[in-house]
């Protein structure tokens, strides 16, 4: 089963994808994610992308696009994926249904995440990052047993660079401008589920687990 996961940063879609793909074997493929690491192995992808994730723009549709079909297309004989992240404009939608038609991979769902602007700043302000497994932490909503280091490699935690409170402010502006009439173009195709994702990270999952048997 494929799916897209919507919504401002900080919402949840990479915690909650993570859980989702690990409990029924299916494939995350996070654009920021990947764009990240494109930065790190010092791509030339990455070189273009790397000022513009950290100004908290989003990076060209042609880029992004061109990556994430590469993404698809390496998938071969998976259960099925999560886009996370991806699309964020009306061009990357339109491109990437151009895309699944012609490859033949259906599209079941979008997932809609919504909270309000308050608690994305907080969750966004106390984000930690393991840099081994790129496991997601929260200071307060899931912290590490043992402050500032990984519970799987005791290696230190890392803040990402774009969640500085101007950049976190910045990316909500281009969420609201480039992304979000997003849920209305899939809204009228009939694949948008809204999900309200403010509960502790328990309650959202259960909600994403029960949509999910339904949908699928
Ligand atoms: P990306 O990495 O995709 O960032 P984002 O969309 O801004 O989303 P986030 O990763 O910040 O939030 P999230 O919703 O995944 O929340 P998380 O689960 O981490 O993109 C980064 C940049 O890359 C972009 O700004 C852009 O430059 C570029 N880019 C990426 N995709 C692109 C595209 N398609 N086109 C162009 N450019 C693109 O959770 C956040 C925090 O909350 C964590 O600390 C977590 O522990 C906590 N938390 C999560 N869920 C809960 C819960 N239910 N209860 C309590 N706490 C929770």
């Amino acid at each position: 089963m494929n799916l897209i996961f919507l919504g401002p940063p900080g919402a949840g879609k990479g915690t909650h994808a993570k859980m989702l793909c690990e409990k029924y074997g299916i494939v995350q493929l996070a654009a920021g994610d990947i764009l990240r690491r494109n930065i790190k192995e010092g791509t030339k992808l990455g070189a273009l992308a790397k000022d513009v994730i950290a100004r908290g723009e989003l990076v060209s549709d042609d880029l992004v696009n061109d990556m994430m079909f590469e993404e698809i297309q390496g998938l071969k004989g998976a259960k099925g994926f999560i886009l996370d992240g991806y699309p964020r404009t009306i061009g990357q939608a339109e491109a990437l249904e151009k895309f699944l038609v012609k490859e033949k991979i259906p599209l079941a769902a979008v997932i809609n995440f919504d909270a309000s602007e308050a608690v994305l700043v907080d969750r966004l302000s106390g984000r930690r990052l393991c840099q081994v497994t790129g496991k997601i932490y929260h200071v307060r909503n899931m912290p590490t047993k043992k402050e500032g280091v990984c519970d799987c490699h005791e290696k230190p935690l890392v803040i990402r660079k774009d969640d500085e409170p101007a950049t976190i402010r910045h990316r909500l502006k281009v969420y609201h401008e480039s992304t979000k009439p997003l849920v209305e173009f899939y809204r009228k195709k009939g694949l948008l589920h809204d999900v309200p994702a403010e509960g502790d990270a328990p309650s959202v999952q259960k909600v994403l687990e029960k949509l999910f048997e339904k949908i699928r």
